[in-house]
């Protein structure tokens, strides 16, 4: 696999705000010193940069940029070319209002703030496909850009009388009639029924947000547009140089859009990582990073491929709540966590504090001190140190056996829902508990969406598929009766792509005859309540029991091998209502758990699981409690090992053979020690 850019390095970089200096020579001077020492190799420009790039409407000032991008380029750090569509000018939002975003209540924005446009304004759309058309033409050619980073952060919606138009083209080309439309959103509910389009509204506090169908069609919808948004967007870029990739940069688990439908236009993901590092008194970091490192894992299956990481901090953030700042020697850990997890760079939000406004306490390579012997420059020097011997490791590969099914789809509908758990459902819960124990035992992990194939895993899990389309439904049995080893939950197959109830048994669409069970009833409990599950007939070793949360589902056996129940004290249930079943189909197998089950569970059955499906993780090892691994396969054929620390405390690792350390060349014959949140690289 090639590395993602022309450049066959690792990329270390930052976002670069040269045009709050343009009055400050001397500090753009310093900066090009500055980031060399720290062994910067490349800077993301302009990404809010319109109202310097074009003052006055049609006066395209560009020469201040390409004085910027030469002087970098001349002293070796590339340029990934921003666009500047995530904050408008002023004279932009006075003199066209309609570019202003109108929120759900129907209140038209003032100017202000970012990311904030309407995306389906035509003239909004002009703008910026002007600009574009004037970035391409001075630099598509030129031998410093790299890379184009698109917008910052696509997000959001606007529900202005142009985007409420477009959603009924939208609904037109989608359903073709109102009947149909009115079929599928059941509308005879409360005498919703539509009798012209002019009637649909989006979804809004004063309006309507009951009609499921169309809550789940709004956010198609607003995927679609934000994707036609961002196609107008590259358009200009891709006509200059299709040869320069262009990406744009993702948010962790953000469900506004669909950011897998978004894929499909990109040549490369990148996303952006700011876990609340250092929010426990014990100063255990696990559950941070497994966060950061299971989105990472998701970008990464998006194209199949690596991913740059777009933005982290190398200190400390100023919108958390309590924002600390990575303690000494942390920043390491976190780059080489995200090295191992799939990225092909390390860049930074931000290269430069600014002086002013709202990110000015935002931590930065360089501070307002303008010091380069501080520990965070430090330590970001160190890190680009590091990445300069990665050569090897660019665009390496991960090598999953395992894969988890997430579908952003049914997670709007399942959350949108009312009922059978309010606000608290628990989806992506579920998901990451699943992913928890594979990341912490070094096993990779990848995730796909409905559509995509996963017949090649050895393992599949499926965690609450509530919203189940058909051919999903015909692969998933398929890659089974082929051999394939499948994990099904609660509230899965329960409806149709438009929110409809499936009528007749379920899982529907087949999956209740895959897994042998059928659905009776579920019962959802309160935070604080439990159940417990035991184990009747353990597959491989297991506890004799595990605790459930927020979701009990109750199914019949009709086929399945019950492996356990549902333990009880009321005389009128019967005690054999199965959790968790295990059912053969052609020549695979699926097991189907019907409770929420506790951490514990899914590391003991789901690693037992791999093992016996020969599936291997990264070393052949047990890791000490808060150390976990990954590995990349090279095109050379090397196989880099990553072994992070999480704790604050001192560990020791058993290796399974020698492993040398690529920074210093040090070969560990059995026992790697790794200090407090200690990191290593090794082949
Ligand atoms: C990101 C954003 C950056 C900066 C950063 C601060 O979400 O893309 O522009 O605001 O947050 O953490």
């Amino acid at each position: 696999m090639q590395a993602l850019t022309s450049v066959p390095h690792m990329l270390h970089g930052c976002d670069y705000n040269p045009e709050q200096w343009l009055n400050r020579p001397d500090i753009l001077a310093q900066d090009i010193e500055q980031m060399k020492q720290a062994k910067i190799n490349c800077v993301s420009i302009g990404i809010f940069a319109w109202a310097a790039l074009e003052p006055r409407e049609g006066d395209y000032q560009l020469d201040w940029l390409a004085n910027i991008i030469n002087k970098l380029y001349a002293n070796g750090i590339y340029t990934v070319l921003a666009t500047p569509s995530g904050a408008k000018p002023a004279w932009m939002s006075k003199k066209y209002p309609e570019i202003c975003r109108v929120n759900a209540s129907r209140v038209r924005e003032l100017h202000g703030g970012r990311h904030n446009h309407c995306y389906t304004s035509p003239v909004y759309r002009e703008k910026t496909r002007k600009i574009n058309e004037k970035l391409a033409e001075r630099f598509a050619d030129h031998p410093a850009v790299i890379l184009w980073h698109v917008s910052n952060e696509l997000q959001g919606e606007c529900h202005c009388p142009r985007c409420q138009a477009a959603f009924r083209e939208w609904l037109k080309a989608r359903y073709g009639t109102l009947d149909a439309l009115n079929q599928a959103w059941w509308t005879a509910f409360w005498s919703h029924t539509f009798s012209d389009w002019d009637e649909i509204e989006s979804p809004s506090p004063i309006g309507e947000q009951l009609i499921h169908g169309l809550s789940l069609d709004w956010k198609r919808f607003c995927t679609a547009q934000t994707r036609s948004f961002f196609e107008n967007e590259i358009a200009p870029l891709k006509a200059a140089n299709p040869r320069i990739p262009v990406t744009t940069n993702f948010m962790a688990f953000y469900d506004g859009i669909s950011y897998w439908e978004l894929a499909k236009s990109l040549d490369v993901i990148a996303w952006d990582s700011y876990p609340a590092w250092h929010s426990r008194q014990d100063g255990d970091e696990t559950y941070n990073a497994f966060w950061s490192d299971a989105f990472s894992d998701m970008c990464r299956s998006m194209l199949g491929k690596p991913f740059l990481l777009m933005e982290n901090t190398p200190s400390q953030v100023n919108w958390q709540s309590v924002c600390r700042p990575k303690t000494w020697g942390f920043h390491r850990l976190t780059a080489i966590a995200n090295l191992a997890h799939g990225a092909d760079s390390i860049q930074y939000f931000q290269w430069r504090q600014s002086r002013g406004c709202a990110e000015k306490f935002h931590g930065a390579v360089m501070t307002h001190a303008n010091r380069t012997d501080t520990r965070v420059f430090r330590e970001v020097s160190s890190v680009g140190a590091m990445l300069e011997k990665l050569d090897g490791l660019c665009g390496a590969k991960t090598n999953a056996n395992i894969a988890i099914l997430y579908d952003i789809e049914s997670h709007w509908a399942v959350n949108a829902a009312q009922g059978p758990r309010n606000g608290a459902i628990g989806d992506n819960e579920l998901m990451l508990r699943m992913y928890l124990p594979f990341w912490k035992a070094g096993y990779a992990v990848d995730f796909v969406n409905s559509e995509m194939d996963f017949s090649g895993y050895h393992l599949l899990l499926v965690p609450m598929l509530y919203m189940l389309r058909a051919d999903v439904a015909k692969r998933i049995c398929d890659y089974t009766k082929q051999g394939g080893t499948v994990l099904l939950t609660m509230h899965s197959g329960v409806v149709d792509e438009h929110d409809l109830c499936y009528m007749g048994d379920t899982p529907a669409e087949g999956l209740a005859a895959l897994a042998g069970i059928r659905f009776l009833e579920i019962d959802p409990l309160f935070d604080e309540q439990h159940e417990t599950m035991r184990i009747v007939k353990a597959p491989f070793p297991l506890a004799e029991s595990y605790r459930l949360e927020r979701l009990c589902e109750r199914v019949a056996a009709e086929g399945a091998e019950v492996l356990a129940v549902y333990e009880h004290d009321n005389p009128a249930m019967p005690d054999d209502l199965p959790c968790l079943t295990r059912s053969s189909f052609g020549r695979g197998t699926a097991y189907y758990l019907g409770g929420f089950a506790e951490e514990r569970f899914f590391s003991d059955f789901l690693i037992s699981l791999a093992e016996r499906l020969g599936i291997a993780p990264a070393l052949d090892t047990t890791l000490p409690s808060g150390v976990v691994a990954a590995a990349r396969h090279g095109a050379d054929g090397t196989k880099y090992h990553f072994v992070m620390n999480w704790t604050p405390e001192q560990k020791a690792v058993n290796l399974p053979h020698p492993l040398k350390d690529i920074e210093t060349g040090k070969v560990y014959q059995n026992k790697l020690p790794l200090g407090p949140y200690g990191a290593k690289i090794l082949i």
